[in-house]
């Protein structure tokens, strides 16, 4: 089976082509590397010896898309390509809709001309808003999006479920990721953002690699056990393996299937902090300071019915992520 994987030299996309390839599925990666580097497929080629087939190009440019799917015989996408910084799509929101939106919205209509009908797209945990319960369940009712990058998550979620009722024959997956974080256990891969990190774990990288002098703990007063905000950490290698697991639905009745992938466990920041400390060995200098703007206290999944339908479930610990997220700095980015 081959899988087309737009976004495939970014940092799930990266991880999730090892974990396709090992798994036997044949993978072609489509990225204009506006946030990654070539380099990232032949860190692929050294942990599974196989480089998947590269076509560098835009996805908002139509005309670039069809030779992917002229030249080969794609079975299924999955589709990570997209801008994913929550402020700079304040800033940007015309990038945000034109990119997200509208890049997605010409895939949808080359894979329509080619007869391909089977796509997964990565959702996002920020389409609850603020959860109505927690655990999250997939039942949950959507929320308020606080963002332009979360409101194309929201509105792409919809455009694809009104497509699959207009084309009935096609399978929509609709994966909504918590919060991915540690790298491949060989350093090779993992997560290496342009200019100052928004979020957590790239930001303590770049703290205990030098480049920034301490963190900022955005807020300690919430309504969480030690008032900082508590969020669903999960490993990107087992995130990587669920998008395997659900190439099985492909099998199944046509429709629409929504999956939380999580962990089911939520952590603190300060939980992260002390993990972090305690695996590597070292100290992490940090500073309590005002809420973040748009920030919620909890945030954590029931991934009890990917489990069920889709025989996945996370095998990584927080000691595992911390360590694998050292572990790619000392090998990759201080090198
Ligand atoms: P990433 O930035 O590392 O990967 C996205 C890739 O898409 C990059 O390689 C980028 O160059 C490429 N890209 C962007 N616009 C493109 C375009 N117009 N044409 C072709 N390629 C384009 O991000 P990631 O963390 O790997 O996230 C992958 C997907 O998962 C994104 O859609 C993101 O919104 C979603 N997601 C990520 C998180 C997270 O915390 N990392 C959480 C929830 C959802
Ligand atoms: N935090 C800090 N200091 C920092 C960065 C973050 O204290 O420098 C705190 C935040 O306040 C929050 C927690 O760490 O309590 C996690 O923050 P992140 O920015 O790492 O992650 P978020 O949960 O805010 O959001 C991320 C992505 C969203 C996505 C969401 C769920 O940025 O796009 O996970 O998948 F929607």
């Amino acid at each position: 089976m081959q899988i087309l994987v737009t976004g495939g030299t970014g940092y799930i996309g990266s991880h999730t082509c090892v974990e396709l390839i090992n798994a036997g599925f044949d993978v072609v990666v489509f990225d204009n590397l506006s946030n990654s580097k070539e380099s990232a497929l032949d860190n692929v080629c050294k942990i599974t010896g196989k480089r998947p087939k590269f076509y560098q190009a835009d996805m908002r440019d139509i005309d670039s898309l069809r030779p992917v799917f002229s030249e080969n015989h794609i079975d299924a996408v999955i589709h990570f390509a997209g801008l994913k910084a929550v402020g700079e799509s304040v800033a940007k929101p015309w990038e945000y809709y034109s990119n997200n939106v509208g890049g997605t919205l010409n895939l949808i209509r080359v894979m329509n001309e080619y007869d391909v009908k089977n796509i997964v797209f990565s959702s996002s945990a920020t389409v609850y808003g603020n959860p109505a319960a927690i655990p999250i369940t997939e039942e949950c009712p959507l929320g308020e999006t606080t963002n332009p990058y979360g409101e194309t998550k929201k509105m792409l979620e919809r455009i694809l479920s009104d497509y699959q009722k207009a084309n009935p024959t096609w399978h929509v997956m609709l994966l909504r990721y918590f919060n991915p974080i540690g790298a491949h256990e060989s350093g090779l891969l993992g997560e290496e953002p342009n200019g100052i990190p928004n979020n957590l774990m790239p930001y303590i990288m770049q703290v205990v690699s030098g480049k920034l002098p301490f963190l900022r703990v955005f807020g300690n007063d919430y309504e969480t056990p030690d008032g900082t905000g508590v969020r669903d950490y999960i490993h990107v290698v087992d995130l990587a393996k669920g998008h395997v697991s659900v190439m099985k639905k492909f099998n199944d009745e046509p429709g629409v299937y929504i999956y939380n992938l999580g962990t089911g466990k939520g952590y603190s920041v300060l939980d992260i902090i002390h993990a972090f400390e305690k695996a590597n060995q070292l100290s992490i200098p940090y500073q309590v300071t005002e809420r973040r703007p748009g920030d919620i206290a909890t945030c954590y999944s029931d991934p009890s019915k990917a489990e069920k339908e889709l025989g996945w479930k996370a095998q990584y610990d927080l000691e595992k992520m911390c360590k694998d997220s050292y572990n790619f700095v000392k090998k990759s980015v201080l090198k």
